[in-house]
Formats: structure tokens, sequence, C-alpha cells
């Protein structure tokens, strides 16, 4: 994957925190070491001042008075566009062209002309234009695993399916969720379930019923990122609303309040883990409360230089019974998630949720997600 200098630096830093050798290392070179840093930075300024500002402005705000480039220029000053962008991304785009990304071919590539070096500088002196640094950069962004509810804050349109396998009677579950960021680093998602399930009829059969399950209204706030650690920390709370049909076996009938925490951690070689710790509180007091442990590791690969991302994961999810009528559960749900246009913010999901526990009772569910990340592009942008 394409690294910048700031990818570089923090691999560096990430793999040296550990012993005080190390720190005695970085301190004799800590002086040398920030002489080459304000150079690299003029360096920078300079190779964009020549090749970029022609279209790009040198206030990073995109010249107008341009006519042989008729396709507006991105704002870099506009923190909301530019922190989401990873560099991984704007370093494939200025090697390789608008098109790679599938964006104008009036952004020319720069391959020939610039190495990774130069075009690692370039993004460094890009990155100046946006000093606001409440919005947590895209490089957290991670991919997003089918339970473990990310970190970071999004606006996507995500559908989710998971049957169930190995039944006679099979059940659906497609879930809908809307994600629309707040400012820097909140986010409000609401999401409606549709339930096809199986109910008992008396005669000791089932009988499938469909219909909304519980609608979900939710809140996220990122109240901790730092790229240099590449870590993004955020606490959340949804309320589920009891609109499912309890009697027909759909939603809890109750109002279920569900806050959480989600972290998220970039590890070095595009590997990543997040977790995300969720109470779920019914206030109807006969039912219990639960608590969820889920836990999502994985690698982004791309399968050729500036490609697209791919991102195998392996999911572990725990509950527990908070008032012991159950025993805790624990699932396990490998999957991959594939880019499936060149802008990649159309992307493909597909899973499996395997129960480890209570095997006889509990079913394998598989299925997947299909997510648009709308502020990126119309879904029809980028193909
Ligand atoms: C000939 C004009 C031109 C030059 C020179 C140029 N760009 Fe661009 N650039 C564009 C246009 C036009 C777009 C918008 C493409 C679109 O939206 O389809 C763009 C888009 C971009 C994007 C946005 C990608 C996104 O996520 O939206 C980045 C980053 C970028 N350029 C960086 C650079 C850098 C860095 C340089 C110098 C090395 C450069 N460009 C040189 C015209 C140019």
């Amino acid at each position: 994957m394409f690294e910048s200098m700031n990818d570089r630096e923090r691999h560096d830093r990430r793999a040296t925190t550990s012993g005080l050798l190390a720190a005695v290392i970085i301190a004799t070179l800590a002086i040398p070491f920030a002489a080459t840093t304000d150079d690299s930075r003029d360096r920078g300024r300079d190779l964009y001042e020549q090749r970029c500002a022609l279209c790009h402005g040198s206030d990073g705000r995109g010249t107008t008075d341009n006519p042989v480039v008729p396709v507006p220029r991105p704002d870099f000053t506009e923190c909301d566009f530019a922190s989401r962008e990873p560099d991984a991304d704007w370093g494939a785009v200025v090697a390789g062209g608008g098109p790679v990304r599938g964006f104008s071919p009036l952004m020319p590539p720069h391959a020939t002309m610039l190495n990774d070096e130069e075009i690692a500088l370039i993004l460094h002196h890009v990155r100046s234009f946006c000093s606001d640094t409440r919005w947590p950069r895209g490089e957290m962004n991670l991919p997003r695993p089918i339970f473990t509810e990310k970190a970071f804050p999004e606006d996507e349109v995500v559908i989710t399916t998971l049957g169930d396998v190995n039944r006679e009677a099979d059940a659906v579950t497609t879930e809908f969720l809307f994600e629309k960021r707040i400012g820097p680093r909140g986010m409000l998602e609401v999401t409606m379930p549709i339930e096809s399930v199986d109910v008992a009829t008396g005669g000791g059969g089932t009988k499938q019923r469909s219909g909304i399950g519980d609608l979900g209204l939710g809140l996220k706030y990122a109240f901790f990122h730092d790229l240099d650690l590449g870590f993004i920390s955020s606490l959340g709370s949804e309320f589920k609303l009891p609109t499912g049909d309890e009697d027909r076996g759909l939603g809890k009938g109750s109002v279920v309040y569900e806050p959480y925490l989600a972290l998220g951690q970039i590890f070095a070689e595009d590997g990543f883990a997040q977790v995300q710790l969720l109470g779920e509180i019914p206030t109807d007091r006969d039912l219990s409360d639960e608590v969820q442990l889920r836990t999502a590791i994985g690698w982004a690969f791309e399968l050729n230089e500036h490609g697209r991302v791919f991102a195998p994961m392996v999911e572990v999810i725990g509950a527990w019974d908070l008032q012991g009528k159950d025993d805790a559960s624990w699932d396990i749900a490998p999957q991959i998630q594939i880019p499936l246009n060149r802008r990649q913010h159309v992307r493909l999901n597909l899973a499996a949720r395997i129960p480890l526990s209570d095997t006889s009772t509990r079913p394998t569910r598989v299925g997947g997600y299909l997510m648009w990340d709308w502020f990126d592009g119309g879904l029809f942008d980028g193909w």
C-alpha cells in the first residue's frame, strides 16, 4: 500500500515504543531528524507549487480561473472533506491520476514525474491546509466488521442480511442502517430491521412471520483519536424502540438502552483491531440485562499497487446475561470486505456467524452487507 511520510514515521514510532534502548536511539536521532523535517516541509511546498498549484491553488482551495480544467477541484482547506481521505487514497490518485479512484482524468498521473517520497512530501503539505485537529483522519476509518460497531463517525448507508442455515425452517433478518456525521466527531444513526421468523403454532409445527423489528436511534462521539498512535475511541448509545410485534416474535417488546464503547487500533503492515463493549439494558425489568464484547481483527491488502483494498476479518463475540438466567454465549464470524467500485465507496461484505457455544440451539447464520459511503459520491459514481 502507498506509504506516506507520516505512515513511515508512525510505523517507526509504534515499533520502537517498547524499550529503553529504543528511547535512547530516538533521543540521539531527534535533533538531525527535526532538521530534515523542516527541509522536507519546504521541499513539499515547493513541489506542490510546481506540480499542483496551477489547478489546486497555492491556498489549496482550487483555482477558479483555469478554463483548461473545467472539473471543479476539491477544497483542501475544508476539513470535513480533507480529513476523511487517507494518504493511501490520495497517494494513489496523485501517482496514478484521477481514474484510479474513479475521478476525472483531468487530475493527471504524476508517477513518472514524482517518486513515492516526493508524493509523500507533497501530501504532507496538502495536509497543512486543514489545521483543525478535531477531525479524525481517514486512516482510522477501518474496514467495517459486520457486527462490531466502528469507532469512526461515518456517512453511510448499510443493508445487512443474515439468514439461518442448517435449520428446517429458516429465519432471515435484514437491517437498514443510515449514518450521518455531525460535526468533526459526532454521528447520528437510525436502524430498521425487517425480520422473518419462525413462530411455533399450536400443533407443534412452525409458521413463518415477517414484519418490522425494533427501530434503533443512536448517537456516537469520537472522544479521542490520534493518528500517530493509530488509535480512535468513541462512546455511543442507541435506543431500541419496541416497534416490532413481540407476540409474533418480532422485537423485544421493551425499550432497550444500549450504551457502548468502541475502539479502533491500526497495527503495522495494515493490520487492525476493533473492539466494542456494549450493554443492553431493557426498561422492562423482567428482561435480562446483557453485556456483549465484540472484537474484530483483520488485515487490509491490495492486489496491485494503488489498487482496491480487500479486508479479511474475524470477529469473536461474547455475550453475558447479567441476571444469570442464560449461560455466556460465544460466536465466531469470519468474513471479507470487498470494494465493488474503483472509488471504493460501495463495498460488499460476506460473512458467516458460527456459534461456539450452545451449538444445538443456536444456528449458524450466513449473509453479509452492502455499504455505500454516500459522502464520497453517488451510488453510481466512481465505477
Ligand atoms: C491539470 C490540473 C491538475 C493538476 C496539475 C493536479 N490536479 Fe489534482 N485534481 C484535479 C482535478 C480536476 C481534480 C478533481 C477530480 C474529480 O473530482 O473528478 C483533482 C483532484 C485531486 C485530489 C482529490 C481526490 C479526492 O479524494 O477527491 C487530490 C488529492 C489531488 N487532486 C491532488 C493533487 C496533487 C497533490 C497534485 C500535484 C502533484 C495535483 N493534484 C495536480 C486537477 C489537477
